[in-house]
């Protein structure tokens, strides 16, 4: 019982028990076209599948959700990273987080350009300076000082990005639509539970196509595009950022959890209750501190893909849950 531990420590350390490690990551919930099913459900695939590698070896939750969320900032099929969104002046802006769910310690980066794994720039935020979000120019200051490597914003931009931005050139045409149409193209997340009983969270996107300059979503701020603790869960989520905003949907979730809901219920619960307040469609990924986990989403598709017991879980259309056995 989560009420009955010491501070500091998590129920598996408590138990003096070794956990059975869980590692689940989402590349974003949107009306996926088929165009880019394949290649969604191919690239969480690859991400879970190196997230849990970490995992496997001994790993902390916190480095496998760097590694995981950094394969899909690599992969051009998703909203982060290599194939962010472009805003209306066609630059790419990407936000990002990381929450280490056994210290609470965070880290994020918000309108942060020309980088390509904003991930590990939101977790030098958390490790290397005494703040938890660094900003556009300051961002982009910061990681210069650590060396981060600095690539022109064409390297990031896809053909497909530069065409459907074309086509969309009006963020007010009403962008709460867009999830439930292809125009939309969100985020990625990781959430893990590693083998001491630690669990933490990552989240990174360009945010919503033809934005505006400087507009930031829910990924980067703590307790809306993520949260973790080891005394509640991890989660991740993806969708509309000013709806997830409104709700702080990552501590919702958790907060449901904490008054005994299951990790299904608090998933749903929370999403049906933005979508009933305000009108806003999304996912999530979670992990509880036993190692429970749950992806859900209200949007047409959502990739995502689970690692447990050697297993991994996938899954694009609603209620879809393949399974394949685990190769190294
Ligand atoms: N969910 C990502 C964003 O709205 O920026």
């Amino acid at each position: 019982m989560a009420e009955c531990l010491s501070p500091g420590k998590s129920e598996a350390q408590e138990r003096g028990a070794k956990m059975s490690v869980v590692l689940v990551v989402h590349g974003g919930a949107w009306a996926i076209p088929d165009e880019l099913a394949k290649a969604s459900v191919d690239g969480v695939k690859t991400a879970a599948r190196e997230g849990f590698s970490v995992l496997k070896r001994g790993g902390s939750a916190l480095d496998a959700v760097e590694v995981a969320v950094r394969s899909m900032e690599d992969n051009t099929v998703f909203n982060a990273g290599h194939g962010g969104t472009l805003n209306t002046d066609g630059e790419v802006e990407l936000d990002a987080f990381i929450m280490d769910g056994q210290t609470l310690a965070s880290g994020a980066v918000s309108s942060v350009k020309n980088i390509a794994n904003p991930v590990s720039l939101a977790r030098a935020v958390m490790e290397k300076t005494s703040h938890m979000m660094l900003t556009s120019r300051g961002a982009n200051l910061f990681a210069e000082s650590i060396g981060t490597a600095m690539i022109p914003t064409e390297t990031l931009v896809t053909e497909y990005e530069r065409k459907e931005w074309k086509k969309h050139k009006d963020y007010m045409t009403g962008v709460m639509e867009d999830f439930s149409t292809r125009w939309a193209h969100d985020t990625v997340g990781a959430v893990a539970l590693d083998s001491a009983g630690n669990v933490a969270c990552a989240t990174s996107t360009g945010g919503i196509r033809n934005k505006m300059v400087g507009r930031v979503g829910d990924s980067p701020i703590i307790g809306c595009g993520g949260y973790a603790d080891n005394f509640s869960g991890a989660v991740s989520c993806t969708g509309h950022g000013e709806s997830i905003l409104k709700v702080t949907l990552a501590r919702l979730i958790l907060s449901k959890m904490e008054q005994g809901k299951s990790v299904t219920e608090a998933l749903q619960m929370s999403l049906q209750h933005m979508g009933d307040r305000v009108q806003g469609a999304g996912g999530a990924i979670v992990v509880s501190p036993s190692g429970h986990w749950a992806a859900t989403f209200t949007t047409e598709r959502m990739a995502w893909a689970a690692v447990e017991h050697d297993v991994l879980w996938y899954g694009l259309e609603p209620l879809e849950r393949l399974k394949e056995h685990w190769l190294q």
